[in-house]
Protein backbone atom coordinates (compact mmCIF):
# COMPACT_ATOMS: atom_id res chain seq x y z
CA UNK A 1 0.00 0.00 0.00
CA UNK A 2 1.52 3.11 -0.85
CA UNK A 3 -1.16 5.35 -0.38
CA UNK A 4 -0.77 7.80 2.24
CA UNK A 5 -3.07 6.72 5.13
CA UNK A 6 -6.87 5.34 5.04
CA UNK A 7 -9.70 8.04 4.51
CA UNK A 8 -13.12 7.11 6.00
CA UNK A 9 -16.42 9.37 5.23
CA UNK A 10 -19.89 8.45 5.88
CA UNK A 11 -22.80 10.43 4.28
CA UNK A 12 -26.49 9.89 5.19
CA UNK A 13 -28.97 7.71 2.98
CA UNK A 14 -30.71 10.83 0.81
CA UNK A 15 -31.42 9.28 -2.29
CA UNK A 16 -30.64 10.81 -5.39
CA UNK A 17 -27.49 12.95 -4.61
CA UNK A 18 -27.78 16.72 -5.35
CA UNK A 19 -25.33 19.87 -6.89
CA UNK A 20 -24.72 20.09 -3.27
CA UNK A 21 -24.00 16.93 -2.60
CA UNK A 22 -21.64 16.77 -5.11
CA UNK A 23 -19.48 19.59 -4.75
CA UNK A 24 -19.62 19.57 -1.04
CA UNK A 25 -18.58 16.05 -0.93
CA UNK A 26 -18.34 13.31 -3.55
CA UNK A 27 -16.37 15.79 -5.86
CA UNK A 28 -13.86 15.43 -2.52
CA UNK A 29 -14.07 11.55 -2.44
CA UNK A 30 -13.36 10.98 -6.35
CA UNK A 31 -10.06 13.20 -5.82
CA UNK A 32 -8.94 11.64 -2.59
CA UNK A 33 -8.72 8.00 -3.70
CA UNK A 34 -5.61 8.85 -5.60
CA UNK A 35 -3.85 9.80 -2.69
CA UNK A 36 -5.63 7.85 -0.10
CA UNK A 37 -6.98 4.60 0.50
CA UNK A 38 -10.90 5.02 0.54
CA UNK A 39 -13.17 3.83 2.51
CA UNK A 40 -17.08 5.07 1.80
CA UNK A 41 -19.83 4.19 3.37
CA UNK A 42 -23.89 5.10 3.56
CA UNK A 43 -25.15 5.43 7.02
CA UNK A 44 -28.12 3.88 6.84
CA UNK A 45 -28.13 3.04 11.00
CA UNK A 46 -27.28 6.68 11.80
CA UNK A 47 -30.37 7.53 9.56
CA UNK A 48 -32.58 5.66 11.70
CA UNK A 49 -31.77 7.90 14.51
CA UNK A 50 -34.07 10.38 12.90
CA UNK A 51 -36.68 8.59 10.59
CA UNK A 52 -40.85 8.46 11.53
CA UNK A 53 -40.73 5.39 8.58
CA UNK A 54 -38.06 3.25 7.03
CA UNK A 55 -40.48 2.99 4.08
CA UNK A 56 -38.02 4.98 1.74
CA UNK A 57 -34.87 4.11 3.60
CA UNK A 58 -33.41 0.57 1.15
CA UNK A 59 -34.22 3.00 -2.03
CA UNK A 60 -32.62 5.45 -0.41
CA UNK A 61 -29.40 3.44 0.57
CA UNK A 62 -29.75 1.83 -2.67
CA UNK A 63 -30.00 5.19 -4.65
CA UNK A 64 -26.74 6.83 -3.20
CA UNK A 65 -24.48 4.32 -5.20
CA UNK A 66 -24.90 5.22 -8.99
CA UNK A 67 -24.43 9.00 -8.16
CA UNK A 68 -21.08 8.09 -6.48
CA UNK A 69 -20.18 5.54 -9.12
CA UNK A 70 -20.88 7.77 -11.77
CA UNK A 71 -18.84 11.03 -10.09
CA UNK A 72 -15.87 8.66 -10.79
CA UNK A 73 -15.81 6.59 -7.13
CA UNK A 74 -14.18 3.48 -8.13
CA UNK A 75 -15.44 0.43 -6.36
CA UNK A 76 -11.72 -1.20 -7.50
CA UNK A 77 -9.60 1.82 -5.95
CA UNK A 78 -11.58 2.15 -2.64
CA UNK A 79 -14.32 0.26 -0.64
CA UNK A 80 -17.91 1.57 -0.93
CA UNK A 81 -20.68 -0.08 1.58
CA UNK A 82 -23.69 0.23 3.34
CA UNK A 83 -23.44 0.66 6.93
CA UNK A 84 -25.57 -1.81 8.57
CA UNK A 85 -23.61 -4.54 5.63
CA UNK A 86 -20.65 -4.50 8.15
CA UNK A 87 -22.46 -5.47 11.91
CA UNK A 88 -19.23 -4.99 13.83
CA UNK A 89 -19.66 -1.22 13.92
CA UNK A 90 -22.75 -2.26 16.54
CA UNK A 91 -20.45 -3.91 18.58
CA UNK A 92 -17.89 -1.33 18.86
CA UNK A 93 -20.23 1.12 19.36
CA UNK A 94 -21.32 -0.82 22.47
CA UNK A 95 -18.25 -1.27 23.84
CA UNK A 96 -17.33 2.26 22.74
CA UNK A 97 -20.16 3.76 24.99
CA UNK A 98 -18.74 2.31 27.96
CA UNK A 99 -16.18 5.32 27.84
CA UNK A 100 -18.25 7.82 26.57
CA UNK A 101 -19.41 10.56 28.67
CA UNK A 102 -23.01 10.97 28.66
CA UNK A 103 -22.90 14.74 30.01
CA UNK A 104 -20.26 15.18 27.05
CA UNK A 105 -23.12 13.83 24.40
CA UNK A 106 -25.78 15.88 25.42
CA UNK A 107 -23.56 19.06 25.70
CA UNK A 108 -23.07 18.63 21.68
CA UNK A 109 -24.60 21.40 19.83
CA UNK A 110 -25.51 18.53 17.07
CA UNK A 111 -27.81 17.10 20.28
CA UNK A 112 -29.23 19.76 20.88
CA UNK A 113 -30.41 20.88 17.58
CA UNK A 114 -32.24 17.15 17.03
CA UNK A 115 -33.85 17.85 20.32
CA UNK A 116 -35.19 21.10 19.35
CA UNK A 117 -35.95 19.47 15.33
CA UNK A 118 -37.58 16.14 17.02
CA UNK A 119 -38.61 17.13 20.60
CA UNK A 120 -41.43 13.76 20.56
CA UNK A 121 -38.30 11.36 19.54
CA UNK A 122 -35.12 11.70 21.72
CA UNK A 123 -33.97 8.20 21.36
CA UNK A 124 -31.02 6.74 22.93
CA UNK A 125 -29.50 6.46 19.40
CA UNK A 126 -29.63 10.49 18.78
CA UNK A 127 -27.78 10.57 22.16
CA UNK A 128 -25.52 8.12 20.61
CA UNK A 129 -24.83 9.32 17.13
CA UNK A 130 -21.19 10.54 17.23
CA UNK A 131 -20.24 7.41 19.49
CA UNK A 132 -21.50 5.18 16.24
CA UNK A 133 -19.70 7.86 13.79
CA UNK A 134 -16.53 6.68 15.52
CA UNK A 135 -16.86 3.42 15.63
CA UNK A 136 -17.49 3.78 11.84
CA UNK A 137 -14.41 5.49 11.71
CA UNK A 138 -11.96 3.90 14.25
CA UNK A 139 -13.04 0.49 12.74
CA UNK A 140 -11.02 1.00 9.41
CA UNK A 141 -8.37 2.87 11.50
CA UNK A 142 -9.06 5.67 9.31
CA UNK A 143 -6.24 8.45 9.27
CA UNK A 144 -8.60 11.32 7.58
CA UNK A 145 -12.28 11.75 7.69
CA UNK A 146 -13.33 14.55 4.38
CA UNK A 147 -16.00 16.24 6.13
CA UNK A 148 -18.19 19.54 6.34
CA UNK A 149 -17.21 21.64 8.77
CA UNK A 150 -20.73 20.93 10.42
CA UNK A 151 -19.26 17.56 11.67
CA UNK A 152 -16.57 19.15 13.29
CA UNK A 153 -17.94 18.61 16.61
CA UNK A 154 -18.65 14.58 16.04
CA UNK A 155 -14.70 14.75 14.78
CA UNK A 156 -13.73 15.69 18.17
CA UNK A 157 -15.46 13.79 19.91
CA UNK A 158 -14.28 10.72 18.24
CA UNK A 159 -10.60 12.01 19.35
CA UNK A 160 -11.58 12.17 22.42
CA UNK A 161 -13.04 8.81 22.66
CA UNK A 162 -9.99 7.39 20.84
CA UNK A 163 -8.02 8.74 23.55
CA UNK A 164 -10.64 7.41 26.32
CA UNK A 165 -10.28 4.09 24.95
CA UNK A 166 -6.57 3.82 24.29
CA UNK A 167 -6.07 5.20 28.57
CA UNK A 168 -8.58 2.84 29.97
CA UNK A 169 -7.41 -0.45 28.63
CA UNK A 170 -3.73 0.63 27.32
CA UNK A 171 -4.01 -0.23 24.40
CA UNK A 172 -3.10 1.11 20.30
CA UNK A 173 -5.61 -0.63 19.05
CA UNK A 174 -7.65 2.54 17.91
CA UNK A 175 -6.26 5.50 15.74
CA UNK A 176 -7.05 9.22 16.71
CA UNK A 177 -9.00 10.53 13.04
CA UNK A 178 -7.92 14.00 11.79
CA UNK A 179 -10.69 16.00 10.08
CA UNK A 180 -10.14 17.24 6.55
CA UNK A 181 -12.75 20.20 6.47
CA UNK A 182 -13.82 19.86 2.81
CA UNK A 183 -13.37 23.62 1.67
CA UNK A 184 -16.35 24.23 -0.60
CA UNK A 185 -18.00 27.18 -2.05
CA UNK A 186 -21.30 27.07 0.07
CA UNK A 187 -24.06 25.63 -2.21
CA UNK A 188 -26.99 27.42 -1.98
CA UNK A 189 -30.46 25.78 -2.83
CA UNK A 190 -32.62 27.70 -6.13
CA UNK A 191 -34.04 29.49 -3.54
CA UNK A 192 -30.97 31.84 -3.48
CA UNK A 193 -31.58 31.73 1.04
CA UNK A 194 -30.55 28.35 2.51
CA UNK A 195 -27.81 25.71 1.78
CA UNK A 196 -29.16 23.01 -1.07
CA UNK A 197 -31.21 20.72 0.19
CA UNK A 198 -33.46 17.48 -0.56
CA UNK A 199 -35.29 18.66 2.79
CA UNK A 200 -35.63 22.38 1.94
CA UNK A 201 -36.59 20.99 -1.88
CA UNK A 202 -34.41 23.87 -3.29
CA UNK A 203 -32.30 21.24 -4.63
CA UNK A 204 -30.62 20.61 -8.37
CA UNK A 205 -30.82 16.36 -8.73
CA UNK A 206 -27.64 15.47 -10.47
CA UNK A 207 -29.80 13.27 -12.32
CA UNK A 208 -32.02 15.11 -14.19
CA UNK A 209 -32.40 15.28 -17.62
CA UNK A 210 -30.79 18.47 -19.48
CA UNK A 211 -34.40 19.64 -20.04
CA UNK A 212 -35.52 19.21 -16.60
CA UNK A 213 -32.19 20.84 -15.02
CA UNK A 214 -32.57 24.15 -17.60
CA UNK A 215 -36.23 24.15 -15.94
CA UNK A 216 -35.52 23.88 -12.71
CA UNK A 217 -32.17 26.91 -13.25
CA UNK A 218 -34.71 28.93 -14.82
CA UNK A 219 -36.34 29.02 -11.10
CA UNK A 220 -33.58 29.94 -9.54
CA UNK A 221 -33.63 33.42 -7.58
CA UNK A 222 -31.45 36.04 -8.30
CA UNK A 223 -30.77 39.35 -7.22
CA UNK A 224 -33.72 40.35 -5.26
CA UNK A 225 -32.85 44.13 -5.76
CA UNK A 226 -32.38 43.24 -9.14
CA UNK A 227 -36.27 43.67 -10.12
CA UNK A 228 -36.91 44.49 -13.66
CA UNK A 229 -34.59 44.07 -16.86
CA UNK A 230 -33.04 47.30 -17.27
CA UNK A 231 -32.28 47.32 -13.59
CA UNK A 232 -28.02 46.66 -13.34
CA UNK A 233 -27.91 43.43 -11.34
CA UNK A 234 -24.84 42.64 -8.08
CA UNK A 235 -23.68 39.49 -9.00
CA UNK A 236 -22.10 39.28 -5.91
CA UNK A 237 -24.97 38.61 -4.18
CA UNK A 238 -26.33 36.59 -6.92
CA UNK A 239 -26.59 32.56 -6.46
CA UNK A 240 -26.41 32.14 -10.05
CA UNK A 241 -23.38 33.91 -10.49
CA UNK A 242 -21.79 31.93 -7.62
CA UNK A 243 -22.22 29.07 -9.52
CA UNK A 244 -20.81 30.21 -12.83
CA UNK A 245 -17.74 30.51 -11.00
CA UNK A 246 -17.70 26.72 -10.46
CA UNK A 247 -19.48 25.93 -13.96
CA UNK A 248 -18.57 28.53 -16.64
CA UNK A 249 -15.35 29.69 -18.41
CA UNK A 250 -13.21 32.39 -16.66
CA UNK A 251 -14.44 34.46 -19.84
CA UNK A 252 -17.80 33.74 -19.52
CA UNK A 253 -17.63 34.60 -15.73
CA UNK A 254 -15.96 37.92 -16.42
CA UNK A 255 -18.40 38.96 -19.49
CA UNK A 256 -21.60 38.22 -16.54
CA UNK A 257 -20.23 39.99 -14.24
CA UNK A 258 -19.32 43.33 -16.41
CA UNK A 259 -22.73 42.96 -18.22
CA UNK A 260 -24.88 42.19 -15.52
CA UNK A 261 -23.48 45.59 -13.80
CA UNK A 262 -24.60 47.68 -16.00
CA UNK A 263 -27.97 45.84 -17.33
CA UNK A 264 -26.50 44.45 -20.79
CA UNK A 265 -27.28 41.00 -19.93
CA UNK A 266 -30.59 39.81 -18.12
CA UNK A 267 -31.33 36.87 -15.89
CA UNK A 268 -32.98 35.00 -18.14
CA UNK A 269 -29.71 34.72 -20.62
CA UNK A 270 -27.74 34.74 -17.72
CA UNK A 271 -29.57 31.59 -16.44
CA UNK A 272 -29.83 30.23 -19.83
CA UNK A 273 -25.54 30.03 -20.26
CA UNK A 274 -25.59 28.80 -16.60
CA UNK A 275 -28.03 25.41 -17.53
CA UNK A 276 -25.88 24.73 -20.97
CA UNK A 277 -22.52 24.81 -19.55
CA UNK A 278 -24.03 22.97 -16.08
CA UNK A 279 -25.38 20.37 -18.27
CA UNK A 280 -22.00 20.08 -20.38
CA UNK A 281 -20.46 19.66 -17.77
CA UNK A 282 -22.84 16.67 -16.36
CA UNK A 283 -22.75 15.04 -19.46
CA UNK A 284 -20.33 12.24 -19.16
CA UNK A 285 -21.38 12.19 -15.52
CA UNK A 286 -24.83 11.08 -17.05
CA UNK A 287 -23.92 8.32 -19.42
CA UNK A 288 -22.04 6.48 -16.86
CA UNK A 289 -25.16 6.99 -14.54
CA UNK A 290 -27.52 5.44 -17.62
CA UNK A 291 -25.03 2.50 -17.91
CA UNK A 292 -25.43 1.94 -13.98
CA UNK A 293 -29.10 2.39 -13.59
CA UNK A 294 -29.56 -0.27 -16.79
CA UNK A 295 -28.43 -2.64 -14.29
CA UNK A 296 -29.08 -2.41 -10.37
CA UNK A 297 -27.83 -6.04 -9.73
CA UNK A 298 -24.38 -5.02 -10.84
CA UNK A 299 -25.08 -1.89 -8.07
CA UNK A 300 -25.51 -4.35 -5.61
CA UNK A 301 -22.85 -6.59 -6.36
CA UNK A 302 -20.49 -3.88 -5.98
CA UNK A 303 -21.66 -2.66 -2.52
CA UNK A 304 -21.28 -6.73 -1.46
CA UNK A 305 -18.26 -6.48 -2.57
CA UNK A 306 -17.45 -3.51 -0.27
CA UNK A 307 -19.19 -4.73 2.70
CA UNK A 308 -16.82 -7.87 2.31
CA UNK A 309 -14.35 -6.22 1.94
CA UNK A 310 -15.09 -3.83 4.91
CA UNK A 311 -16.06 -6.88 6.84
CA UNK A 312 -12.82 -8.34 6.69
CA UNK A 313 -10.67 -4.93 8.33
CA UNK A 314 -13.60 -4.53 10.87
CA UNK A 315 -12.79 -8.05 11.67
CA UNK A 316 -9.46 -7.51 12.22
CA UNK A 317 -9.44 -4.28 14.19
CA UNK A 318 -12.29 -6.65 16.29
CA UNK A 319 -10.40 -8.85 17.12
CA UNK A 320 -7.34 -6.81 18.42
CA UNK A 321 -10.71 -4.68 20.46
CA UNK A 322 -12.02 -7.45 21.77
CA UNK A 323 -8.86 -8.41 23.32
CA UNK A 324 -8.16 -4.95 24.58
CA UNK A 325 -11.25 -4.96 26.52
CA UNK A 326 -10.12 -8.48 28.08
CA UNK A 327 -13.60 -10.16 26.96
CA UNK A 328 -12.94 -13.88 26.82
CA UNK A 329 -11.83 -15.49 23.42
N1 LIG B 1 -22.69 12.44 10.63
C1 LIG B 1 -22.34 12.51 9.25
C2 LIG B 1 -23.29 13.50 8.56
O1 LIG B 1 -24.38 13.71 8.99
C3 LIG B 1 -22.44 11.17 8.57
C4 LIG B 1 -21.45 10.18 9.11
C5 LIG B 1 -21.73 9.07 9.81
C6 LIG B 1 -20.05 10.23 8.97
N2 LIG B 1 -20.60 8.40 10.12
C7 LIG B 1 -19.55 9.09 9.62
C8 LIG B 1 -19.16 11.15 8.37
C9 LIG B 1 -18.18 8.85 9.70
C10 LIG B 1 -17.81 10.88 8.44
C11 LIG B 1 -17.32 9.75 9.10
O2 LIG B 1 -22.93 14.02 7.54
Amino acid sequence: MSKKGRVFSGARPTGRQHLGNYLGAIRNYVTMQSQYDCVYCVVDLHALTTMETTRDLKQNTFEMAPDWLAAGIDPKESIVFVQSHVPQVTELYTILSMVSSLGKLTDLPTFKDKVRLQPNNVNLGLVGYPVLMTADIVLYKANFVPVGIDQAPHIEYARETVRSFNYRYNSTALIEPEMVVTTVPKVLGTDGQRKMGKSENNHIELALTPEETQKVVMTMVTDPQRLRRADPGNPDVCNVFSMHKTFSSPEEVEMINTECRRAGIGCVDCKKIYAKNLNANLAPFRERRAAFESNPGAIWDILHDGARRAREIAEATMVEVRAAVGLPE
